[in-house]
């Protein structure tokens, strides 16, 4: 049984909140160096998405290690001390806690684990978003495991046949369910379609019996009880043989469909699919980006990664990006743009609630503030 863990944070960003500094990728991966050397990982890669280091890693460990975890705690630490040292923006923003207390749930940093047993060739996915929330992996992970329209092995792969189990979250009462599917879509997608609460944490295959999918679904704004930063979330795919294959889980990101996150986490924007080279969300902090390393694993060892959305036939998916972003844009402070009030991360509403609770009077009262236009 290997695990496979990625493990990310934002400890600060450069500038804004646009990208990591290269100082503290270079920290990141001496530590990943050392832990491969005292034989804690098998192997790890240092990756980032906008102003969020992931730490993708293989181990033997399981998932909620304390090795694994508190030694990311660890990481983070010291790359928040870089971030400080050059006076970066937020540094540290992600590390909740002060000490560290055997797992990160609950501590700021996201993470999505995956354990198996290595299969003669195993082919991974590791996406890596920024600006945006746990829930934006509800579409592509539904259309991976359970649209025919996306997924032709659902229909002429015999392995695939069965479908596959979805275990959702709620985030808001703390509880999960697992649907089966196709037996259970019309259920599921009553609850995934709203993401800011239900949210897709695993997925299964009936046929192999194998976890296929792992979703990170920590939300930083619940757990800290006060806007820290959206979630950014993280997700681990395995492919082919009797599973999606890379093009199958690569083909939902060609549409830039909508989600929560961009600017002061409060806004609906399209989610643009990039390289690495491309994974910086300057423009009103968005679009919100995705990124797709693909990995080899092959006696834990990480083979790459390949850069999966390199490929220039996601060009249209960012022009559809831009032009979508524009389109929103263009409604400003107004919805759907701007999320629902209950779902800002920002707001001067709780202010301005007792600021003018005087000036509201019920609609039947005559108005007689000055400046109303009476007739
Ligand atoms: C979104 C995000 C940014 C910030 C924005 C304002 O997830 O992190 O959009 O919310 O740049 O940041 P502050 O309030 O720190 O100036
Ligand atoms: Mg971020």
């Amino acid at each position: 049984m290997i695990t496979l863990s990625i493990i990310k944070a934002d400890t600060g960003g450069f500038v804004g909140h646009t990208a990591v500094h290269p100082d503290m990728m270079a920290e990141a991966r001496r530590e990943i160096g050392r832990a491969i050397d005292s034989g804690l990982l098998i192997d790890g890669h240092v990756a980032a998405c906008g102003d969020d280091l992931s730490l993708i890693m293989t181990h033997t460990y399981g998932p909620d290690a304390d090795l694994i975890h508190s030694f990311a705690w660890d990481t983070f630490q010291a790359t928040t001390h870089i971030a400080k040292e050059l006076g970066l923006y937020g540094a540290g923003q992600d590390l909740l806690s002060d000490a560290f207390s055997g797992n990160l749930r609950g501590m700021g940093p996201g993470y999505a684990e995956l354990d198996f047993d290595e299969r003669p060739s195993e082919p991974v996915i590791c996406f890596l978003a920024d600006k945006t929330e746990p829930g934006a992996w509800n579409l592509p992970l539904y259309k991976m495991f359970a649209d025919p329209f996306n997924t032709a092995g659902l229909v002429i792969d015999q392995k695939m046949h069965a479908g596959f189990a979805f275990e959702v979250y709620d985030l808001y009462d703390e509880k999960r369910i697992i649907f089966d599917c196709p037996a259970d879509l019309y259920e599921m997608l009553m609850y995934i379609g709203a993401p800011a609460r239900y949210v897709i944490h695993s997925v299964r295959s009936r046929t192999l019996g194998e976890t296929a999918a792992a979703t990170s679904t920590q939300r930083l704004s619940l757990i800290a009880g006060k806007y820290v930063g959206k979630d950014d979330p993280v997700m681990i795919v395995r492919c082919q043989s009797g599973l999606p294959a890379v093009g199958e889980v690569l083909e939902p990101f060609t549409f830039a469909y909508a989600v929560a996150g961009c600017m002061r986490g409060s806004h609906h924007a399209p989610l643009m699919p990039v390289s690495t080279e491309h994974a910086h969300p300057s423009r009103f902090d968005g679009p919100p980006r995705v990124v797709a390393l693909g990995f080899q694993i092959h006696d834990g060892k990480l083979i790459g990664p390949r850069d999966l959305f390199a490929d220039q036939a996601f060009d249209r998916a960012r022009e559809q990006a831009t032009e979508a972003m524009d389109y929103l844009r263009r409604h400003g402070p107004f919805e759907p743009h701007r999320l629902p009030l209950e779902d800002l991360e920002y707001t001067t509403m709780t202010v301005l609630t007792k600021r003018l609770a005087d000036r509201w009077t019920p609609m039947t009262t005559e108005l007689a503030t000055a400046g109303t236009n009476k007739r």
